[in-house]
């Protein structure tokens, strides 16, 4: 095949890969079409990958096969992982792609300078400052942010402060966006290769500084900003291999983490400066420590007698009924109660759990109908003539002191009005607070009763007495 049908045929596949991709965000929208778009984003991947491979000036293929054989093993592993660890699963992802991206900048900039300074142009160098800038960067604060999500044990979960630290991280990504500029203009000076090295340690290190600050509970939303960075730094790597694939996927990429850091942070009512900057959690001690109160424990008969009487029941499930792999018998409470002719519907907070649509994804494996599945602003207007609330698991999201405490470290996030309902029943298995580590005031009103075990458990237990009362029905 001559070299110019090659190149068409791959700039083909790019242009397939790149429609495949868009295709998969667009299919991804609803639960119905995610297995598709799913598929075809791995399509679009082999394509492009099979097309960069093709190109003629590769030719030491073992080099390319030797990476791809040994990433199999880790791919496998990494696709295992639980729902529950996704988010610092897909951390890692961005760190490796961060630093996959700092490492072709580095390696570009070193080849050119040696090879072919003339290629060193004010563009190419501006791309590739912002490639190993952000690239470096998204590594180490990825690793961080992986880190606290998986609660390891040399990184503190809580927020690591000291004075004058937002202006310590500040000057470092200032000194290395200065020395960048620097480089930008002279880009072939004797000194121009150690300001090079300079800049990736001053990134280095500011991706853990930055991440350090900021609490476990805003890790996910960190996870998002940072894919955000990832995907601009491919977009910086495309434009230095001038690749337009790397473009479109990496602009794809970075706009997908920017939007969803800002779905999540409307979600929690607060601002990205506060999420990067504020040192969330860091108040969890003070707040935890307030004076003891009292919790009621009602039995499992109890509970299904007032469960077969009521005819609207609102269940609000959380990231406990992620932990217990609780939907499938959360699946069979709902036929049980469908059965008596009860009114069953599922109220889904934006950020229950620990990534967007966790809890959609839980209930559609269990194939609750989608219908019953109704977001925040869809059911708290009707949750003052719920019956029942049927807190499964969740935690922070129906916390009042969100509406009502200014000091409290969720005020003004939006919740799920359980606090609204005739009766509210709350499965957790302590008296352990929710994520952002605080009490929870619904847990100690008059009409709250809590269900004190695992999730899976409690509700399988309260299957059991309702299959062997509905005879009685
Ligand atoms: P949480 O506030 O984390 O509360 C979960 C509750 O589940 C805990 O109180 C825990 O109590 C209970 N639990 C854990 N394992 C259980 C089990 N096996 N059986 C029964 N209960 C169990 O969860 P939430 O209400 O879903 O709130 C989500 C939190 O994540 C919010 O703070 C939110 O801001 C944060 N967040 C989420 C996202 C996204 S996108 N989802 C993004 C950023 C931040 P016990 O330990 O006593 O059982």
């Amino acid at each position: 095949m001559s070299e110019n049908v090659i190149n068409n045929l791959i700039q083909l596949g790019y242009l397939v890969a790149t429609a495949l991709f868009i295709l998969s965000l667009h299919w991804m929208n609803t639960p119905k079409t995610a297995r598709r778009g799913v598929f075809s984003a791995i399509f679009a991947m082999v394509i492009a990958v099979l097309a960069t491979w093709a190109q003629p000036g590769i030719t030491h293929h073992l080099w390319v096969l030797i990476p791809i054989l040994a990433s199999i093993y880790p791919g496998i592993w990494l696709s295992q992982v639980p729902l529950t660890a996704v988010p610092q699963r897909t951390a890692l992802s961005h760190a490796f792609g961060g630093l996959a991206a700092g490492l072709v900048g580095t390696a570009k900039y070193f080849y050119w300078i040696s090879h072919e300074q003339e290629m060193l142009t004010a563009f190419r160098m501006t791309a590739i400052i912002a490639e190993i800038i952000l690239g470096y960067l998204t590594f180490t604060g990825s690793i961080i942010a992986a880190g606290k999500l998986q609660e390891v044990k040399w990184i503190p979960q809580r927020p690591w402060v000291y004075p004058g630290q937002n202006f310590v991280n500040m000057g470092a990504f200032g000194l290395a966006i200065l020395l960048g500029l620097l480089l930008i203009v002279w880009p072939n000076a004797g000194w121009s290769p150690f300001a090079f090295v300079v800049i990736i340690l001053l990134s280095l290190n500011f991706g853990w500084m930055l991440v350090m600050p900021i609490g476990g509970a805003d890790m996910p939303t960190v996870i998002a900003i940072l894919n955000s960075f990832a995907g601009l730094s491919a977009v910086a790597m495309g434009f230095v291999l001038d690749n337009k694939l790397l473009i479109t996927a990496g602009a794809l990429d970075g706009s997908s983490g920017l939007i969803l850091s800002i779905i999540m942070c409307q979600a929690m009512n607060r601002s990205f400066l506060n999420v990067l900057f504020g040192a969330f959690g860091q108040v969890q001690q003070s707040a935890a420590a307030g004076e003891q109160k009292q919790y009621k424990a009602e039995t499992m008969q109890g509970a299904a007698q007032i469960l077969e009487n009521a005819s609207s029941v609102v269940i609000i499930p959380g990231y406990g009924m992620a932990v217990a792999q609780a939907q499938h018998k959360v699946r069979e409470l709902y036929d049980q109660l469908k059965k008596r002719g009860i009114s069953v519907k599922f109220a889904i907070h934006p950020v229950a759990g620990r990534m967007p649509g966790h809890m959609n994804v839980l209930l559609a494996e269990a194939e609750i109908p989608y219908d019953d599945l109704l977001e925040m602003d869809e059911i708290n207007p009707d949750m003052p003539q719920c019956d029942v609330a049927l807190v499964v698991g969740a935690n922070d999201v129906v916390n009042p002191a969100a509406r009502t405490d200014k000091a409290s470290p969720i005020f003004g996030m939006p919740i799920i009005d359980a606090d609204k309902a005739r009766q509210v029943f709350a499965i957790k298995r302590s008296k352990n607070p929710g994520f952002a580590g605080i009490d929870n005031e619904l847990y100690f009103l008059d009409k709250t009763w809590m269900l004190f075990g695992d999730a899976k458990a409690v509700i399988g237990e309260l299957v059991k007495e309702l299959s062997g009362g509905s005879g009685m029905h």
